[in-house]
């Protein structure tokens, strides 16, 4: 079963007009306790600072984000002064659990194409200066980082950073799984332009979506992947258990209040 994200996003407005001051204290409240939550549950993911650090010094400049990182590599080229925004490539992918399409018949796995890519794009900019940062983003090992950002596997971020607080712009492009080449995406970088990107707006945009200033990506990325992993007999047992007792609870309200 795949949750998607209009249910949360459907009770998210009533916590945004929290924002209005009669309840600020309680969102401070409640924030708090979300705070606390986070620093008992354990983070599924996955990250070999070994393969991380080699990538980084290595002939690619390759960054590997985490839950825990992702913030301060982003901003770490960003100078105190800057006026022009610093721009990241963050290359969303993922392994077998977070990318599959169906059409695709290539065996190093279905974003291997785009990865190699992207790898390959990685070390001709890390030679080009003014070229964008680059930054690899694998869901298979980071679930609570790409769910708390909602995206799907298969795209390029374009970040465009000025020193915080600033708002950040986010371009991203989905990219053909199967065709897509190193030469295309030196070619979408020459091009200096953003059309064919999509910017992102979205209650989870990393910087200034509603849920983050809210902090509840976070929380919501551990739902996802939580409820991602309810199996879906004991999904079908807790929602007809929760709907019976919800029933028993209306015809005893309203049995005593005929008795009164
Ligand atoms: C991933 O999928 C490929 C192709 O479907 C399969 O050959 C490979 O064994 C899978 N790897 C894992 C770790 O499940
Ligand atoms: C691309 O580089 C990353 C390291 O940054 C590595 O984990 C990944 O396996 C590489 N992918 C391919 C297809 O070479
Ligand atoms: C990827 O490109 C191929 C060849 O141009 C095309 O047939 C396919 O539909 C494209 N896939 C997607 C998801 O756009």
């Amino acid at each position: 079963m795949r949750f998607s994200t209009s249910a949360v996003v459907a009770v998210l407005p009533l916590l945004a007009s929290a924002q209005e001051d009669p309840l600020a204290q309680y969102k401070a409240q409640f924030q708090n306790f979300l705070g606390q939550m986070g620093s008992y549950i354990p983070n599924p993911g996955a990250h070999d600072p070994v393969a991380a650090l080699e990538a980084k010094m290595g002939s690619m400049r390759m960054h590997t984000l985490t839950l825990e990182n992702w913030k301060d590599t982003l901003y770490e080229p960003v100078a105190p002064a800057a006026t022009v925004p610093e721009e990241w490539w963050v290359l969303v992918t993922g392994r077998n659990k977070t990318c599959f399409e169906w059409s695709a018949d290539i065996n190093v796995g279905h974003c291997g194409k785009i990865e190699q890519a992207f790898n390959e794009t990685a070390a001709k900019f890390a030679l080009t200066p003014s070229s964008p940062h680059v930054g690899y983003l694998n869901c298979d090992d980071q679930p609570i980082l790409c769910n708390s950002w909602s995206t799907a596997t298969g795209y390029i971020w374009s970040f465009n950073l000025l020193p915080s607080p600033a708002p950040v712009d986010i371009y991203k492009k989905r990219l053909n799984l199967t065709t897509t080449t190193s030469a295309d995406l030196v070619a979408l970088n020459s091009a200096k332009s953003k059309e064919g990107w999509t910017l992102l707006d979205s209650w989870f945009h990393p910087f200034n979506g509603k849920a983050t200033e809210l902090g509840l990506s976070v929380p919501y990325g551990y739902a996802i992947w939580a409820f991602n992993r309810v199996p879906n007999w004991l999904f079908m047992l807790i929602v007809s258990f929760a709907s019976r007792s919800m029933m028993q609870a209306s015809y005893r309200t309203s049995r005593s209040r005929y008795h009164n």
